[in-house]
């Protein structure tokens, strides 16, 4: 599947993704608020796209790669997982996310990548709701998912880290379309 938005290819990961997947994983900064356990080895990379790409043939869908049109460049990846594994006593959902590389922070990137996963999960996929977590210090993260309106639920833990649980429904998602 792809996906496009003004400045954003959204494509499926592939196998020669795995170095520039390498350089967003092996950076601390990057994983300050995903546990601090950056890669260490390509191989790791390789093996989460391989990962990504079994849930594409099993789900139809998972995060995919973020293009930069103007230059072609990888930027990150983002968009909609299905959960098998529950996070937050939640199972068998749809999640919205993002990781991107350091130089592409503060382009409103996630955001614009986000809300066009968020856009298929509702129009395409006939989702009626749309989930997310973020470690309570991500604020970055947390400020991105307000812009693409979903709502703060409560806490929760997640592996000893303090999380933050959000939702968007289909009507919430048609309202804000509606004001935009
Ligand atoms: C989380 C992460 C993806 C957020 O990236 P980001 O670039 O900060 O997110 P956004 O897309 O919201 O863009 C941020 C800023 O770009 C700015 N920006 C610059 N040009 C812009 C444009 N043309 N359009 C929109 N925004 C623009 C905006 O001002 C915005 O900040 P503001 O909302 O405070 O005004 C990034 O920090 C990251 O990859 N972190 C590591 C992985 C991670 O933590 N993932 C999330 C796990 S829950």
């Amino acid at each position: 599947m792809i996906l496009e938005t003004k400045r954003l290819i959204l494509r499926e990961l592939q196998a020669d993704d795995d170095m520039p997947m390498f350089e967003l994983d092996n950076d601390p900064e990057v994983h300050k608020y995903l546990g601090n356990n950056p890669y260490t080895t390509l191989e790791q990379s390789r093996e989460t796209i391989a990962s990504v790409q079994r849930q594409y043939a099993e789900h139809g869908i998972g995060r995919l790669a973020v293009i930069e049109k103007s230059t072609g460049s990888f930027v990150g990846w983002s968009g909609l997982k299905f959960l098998t594994e529950p996070v937050n006593n939640h199972c068998n959902i749809y999640d919205v996310g993002y990781r991107l590389l350091k130089k592409y922070w503060g382009k409103g990137y996630a955001t614009e990548s986000a809300l066009a996963a968020i856009d298929y999960g509702f129009e395409i996929l006939k989702l009626e709701e749309i989930f997310a977590a973020a470690n309570i210090e991500n604020t970055q993260s947390i400020n991105a998912l307000h812009k693409c309106g979903l709502t703060f639920m409560e806490h929760f833990d997640h592996n000893g880290i303090a999380c933050n649980w959000y939702k968007i429904t289909k009507d919430e998602w048609e309202n804000k379309k509606l004001i935009a």
